[in-house]
């Protein structure tokens, strides 16, 4: 979701005449676009942010620590900058106007309507701003503000001026996009209408809550042309006693369940997900809880990380933040340790069969190698450099670490993938 905004800000900066660069030094406005999600990525960003004004630029908070910290964040920006207003910072810059605050929740933004010119092969589309879930760990709700579903004309028109530029993958964006509705159309009936009306080769979404994803999204998924078969559905944690704690609104059972439909339903899905350790309520039975969840389902990727309290959500506020450091630190390696036997099971049964891949660019470990997506979203590294945005037919030779090898086959050219 940063990325996105970021990119659109950019995008509109570029297009106002001014010029992105590469490094710290070389800029005279330095723009932070911030996290709150964790204490670690709020704290990198405002200390970033200091440095900047410390070797005297002119600097803007935007994003998550911007709406968190408001006011409070002026002695250390010039300008600071909500997650609903950014758009603003086109005008501060214009206008060389500084000292402002713009936290404003509203409801839906202008800047949706707006196009960018500049656009890769791969490209994100909110479909819905905020969250009303409340976790109780979480501070989206709190930064991101309420539930708001954009139009499906207007994302459509968005997605068609996507296809008319060439993309070949788009991600649609959402805190809990199960729950996107909008004019009596609930996600499903949307996925099925973007299908038909849309040409963009992939389609993917993201996130989905395991409440509220149901068989007919699943079903959608499955009949349907564009839309990847790829899940992400944060399990949290696999005790259903800190499933409650959390407020999370489904059982250990029940997320099992889901994921074992989403694999009869789709064979070839992929599940990924996200996974917390240490929070306050959870015992080592509860964790061996979330290690049986684990083994049960066997992700194909998983973001793991241990709780961090964040006020004003209420965990933070109800609960002290007493595991002793070192056991969470115990528990996340032996979680990682877990779900990595799980993705390599998953992994080595992707050999000697054929995947289509979109490539993405040059592999970061190796110069004579290209890195692309399968379908199912995973990263996949073949001999060779391709253009970003080919799609290659490849067949897998050998899993290196926990990535696959493959060797190209055929240069496909849309539509014939389909
Ligand atoms: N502490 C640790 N991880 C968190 N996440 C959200 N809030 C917290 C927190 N307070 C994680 C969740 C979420 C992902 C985006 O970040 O796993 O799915
Ligand atoms: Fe946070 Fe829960 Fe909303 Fe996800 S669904 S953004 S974890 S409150």
């Amino acid at each position: 979701m940063n990325v996105y905004d970021s990119e659109l800000l950019r995008n509109m900066l570029e297009e106002s005449g001014f010029m992105s660069v590469n490094s710290l030094e070389d800029a005279d406005i330095v723009i932070v676009n911030t996290c709150a999600v964790r204490q670690k990525p709020e704290e990198r960003g405002i200390r970033y942010a200091k440095e900047a004004k410390r070797r005297g630029k002119k600097v803007i908070i935007m994003g998550c620590v911007a709406q968190k910290r408001k006011e409070k964040l002026l002695d250390v920006a010039d300008a600071v900058v909500g997650t609903r207003e950014f758009h603003r910072i086109v005008d501060i810059l214009k206008e060389w106007k500084f000292g402002v605050l713009y936290t404003d929740f509203g409801s839906l933004t202008s800047y949706f309507l707006w196009r960018r010119k500049n656009v890769s092969f791969s490209e994100f589309v909110t479909i819905q701003i905020g969250c009303d879930n409340f976790c109780s760990y979480c501070i989206v709700p709190y930064t991101r503000g309420r539930e708001v579903s954009r139009p499906v004309d207007d994302i459509i028109s968005e997605l068609t001026y996507l296809e008319s530029r060439g993309v070949k993958e788009v991600t649609l964006l959402g805190q809990n996009v199960n729950s996107f509705f909008y004019d009596g159309i609930d996600f499903a009936d949307f996925l099925k209408v973007i299908d038909k009306k849309v040409e963009i080769p992939r389609i993917y979404f993201t996130t989905s809550h395991p409440r509220d994803i149901s068989l007919k999204v699943i079903r959608t998924v499955k009949n349907s042309k564009h839309i990847m078969p790829w899940f992400h559905l944060p399990l949290q944690a696999g005790s259903t006693k800190v499933l409650m704690d959390m407020g999370r609104g489904y059982t250990k059972e029940e997320y099992i369940e889901i994921a074992g439909k989403i694999r009869e339903i789709i064979p070839e899905a992929t599940i990924t997900t996200d996974i917390m350790v240490g929070f306050p309520t959870e015992t080592e039975a509860d964790f061996e809880e979330t290690l049986d969840v684990v083994k049960k389902v066997k992700f194909d990727h998983a973001y793991m990380f241990i709780y961090s309290p964040r006020y004003p959500s209420k965990s933070a506020i109800v609960y002290k933040n007493n595991i002793p450091e070192e056991v969470k630190g115990r528990r996340l390696r032996c979680l990682i340790e877990e779900v990595n036997i799980y993705i390599k099971e998953r992994r080595e049964l992707m050999l000697g069969k054929e995947y289509e891949i979109l490539i993405e660019g040059p592999s970061k470990k190796s110069r004579d190698y290209s890195k692309g997506k399968t379908q199912g979203n995973l990263t996949c590294i073949v001999p060779g450099i391709f253009e970003p945005g080919t799609f290659l037919r490849v067949k897998i030779k050998e899993i290196i670490g926990l990535t696959p090898v493959g060797e190209p086959l055929q240069v496909i050219s849309y539509p014939i993938s389909f």
